[in-house]
């Protein structure tokens, strides 16, 4: 088998590495990919925004699995375009992906099928917003409706700057374009938690439950990023709250999709919030989580492959997951500056040592090959993985790799797990 991804991130890199170790695959190619993947794969150059230019390389290629990263791609349909073309392709139509596109077609699709969420309003102008926020308690959760790369959600805690946080949505002065439409939301608290399941459009596998890290700061402060670090162990979830979140959550979207004539076929991937009453979304993403997947993938035991496919061809069921027992862990190495503006181009030295370490992948995320060398060109850098028996030991592995890498201005949360490992008896 020949397939092709598409994205160019450290999600990316570990699908990559995952994809080849299946012994039915001969040829892995990513579109566009990046220094690291470029070890993984054939890199091809591709405008991920644009949906011609993403046909043409799935044409030229000819393969016999596409499988969709990111979220940009399957917004501008690539996964329908692909369906109509009898290309076997792994991501959700435009349609099934507003789940994650549109914020307020998610809340009252879940208000819809009961799904438990929080409560919220869905505002189409600046009046109705700052009529709306006399209903809620304070803190209150303001979100832009569409994509925004992480930065669309404000947490307020006064009405002063939930005021404020309504006047920069509907201008375009937060994100750059104004938005027509934001949900408002009762905050919630308790863990958080990211629960991925495979999907057919009507069977799920579940894949090990994750966590991320999205601020900059250790101990969980300062400003949200894409990821700074993810884990994932057993003692995350039990069996049965696991079984709770399938048949209360998972399955009425799923049917809920099929019902309304978008079935979802992709990654389904929930963000929940473990509160008092319960596990309820706090988000849905159509896609695979990143960093979640880079720590996720390496637990994987059984051939993605083979689970990709069954999804593809609607027979999920008999694609079985199997998992290492233990924990692995990500954490990420940024640029110095992120998530604010940093500088790129970098030399990255350290790798081949790094990667000596027993149990630790590097998946590149903003790296490029530049005259042979490994430098710097993004924001996040590198997500150093490793896999072992225990948390402890997972994070130990990570950062004896991590001691061995430098590029200038190098950046990593040394508390990456803290909560896992604070929680264990
Ligand atoms: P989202 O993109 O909707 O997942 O939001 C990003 C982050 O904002 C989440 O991971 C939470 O940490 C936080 N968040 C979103 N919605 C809520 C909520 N209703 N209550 C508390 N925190 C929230
Ligand atoms: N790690 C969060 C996300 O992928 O959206």
């Amino acid at each position: 088998m020949k397939v092709l991804v598409i994205g160019s991130g450290g999600r990316e890199h570990a699908l990559c590495w995952a994809i080849a170790r299946s012994p039915r695959v001969n040829e892995v190619v990513c579109a566009p990919g990046n220094g690291g993947i470029a070890q993984a794969a054939r890199c091809v150059p591709v405008d991920q925004r644009n949906l011609s230019d993403l046909l043409r390389v799935v044409s030229a290629e000819s393969p016999d699995l596409v499988v969709i990263g990111p979220e940009l791609p399957l917004s501008l349909g690539l996964a329908d375009e692909l369906q109509r073309r009898s290309i076997p392709v792994f991501g959700p139509t435009r349609a099934a992906a507003m789940l994650e596109t549109s914020k307020s077609f998610a809340k009252r699709f879940m208000q819809r099928h009961q799904i438990p969420t929080a409560h919220f309003a869905a505002c189409n102008s600046q009046e109705e917003a700052l009529a709306a926020l006399d209903l809620f308690h304070l803190p209150v959760v303001i979100k832009a409706d569409g994509l925004a790369a992480g930065k669309g959600v404000l947490i307020c805690e006064s009405k002063a700057e939930a005021r404020d946080a309504i006047a920069g949505l509907f201008s375009g002065k937060l994100l750059g374009a104004a938005e027509s439409t934001l949900v408002m939301e009762e905050f919630l608290t308790g863990d958080e938690l990211s629960f991925l399941v495979i999907c057919d459009g009507k069977h799920a596998s579940p894949l090990v439950p994750a966590q991320d890290h999205k601020r900059i700061g250790e101990g969980d402060t300062g400003l949200n990023t894409g990821g700074m670090g993810a884990y994932s162990t057993d003692a995350m979830l039990d069996p049965q709250m696991r079984d709770w979140i399938l048949h209360r959550i998972v399955y009425p979207t799923l049917d809920g999709m099929a019902a309304e004539d978008m079935p979802f076929c992709g990654v389904l991937y929930l963000g929940l919030m473990m509160t008092a009453r319960g596990p309820m979304v706090l988000e849905y993403n159509a896609r695979f989580g990143d960093p979640e997947t880079q720590a996720i993938l390496m637990r994987l035991e059984s051939d993605l492959v083979d689970a990709l496919q069954a999804a593809v061809e609607g027979r999920l069921s008999a694609a079985e997951l199997r998992w290492t027992p233990g924990a692995s862990a990500c954490v990420v190495a940024a640029s110095a500056g992120y998530p604010g503006s940093y500088k790129t181009g970098f030399p990255i030295t350290g790798l081949d040592q790094a990667a000596k370490v027993p149990g630790v992948q590097i998946f590149h995320a903003g790296t490029s090959l530049s005259n042979g060398e490994i430098v710097t060109s993004g924001g996040r850098v590198l997500g150093v993985t490793a896999v072992a028996t225990t948390l402890e030991d997972a994070l130990h592995q990570a950062y004896k790799a991590l001691a061995h890498i430098h590029f200038e201005g190098i950046t990593y949360r040394r508390d990456i797990g803290h909560r896992a490992l604070k929680q264990q008896p």
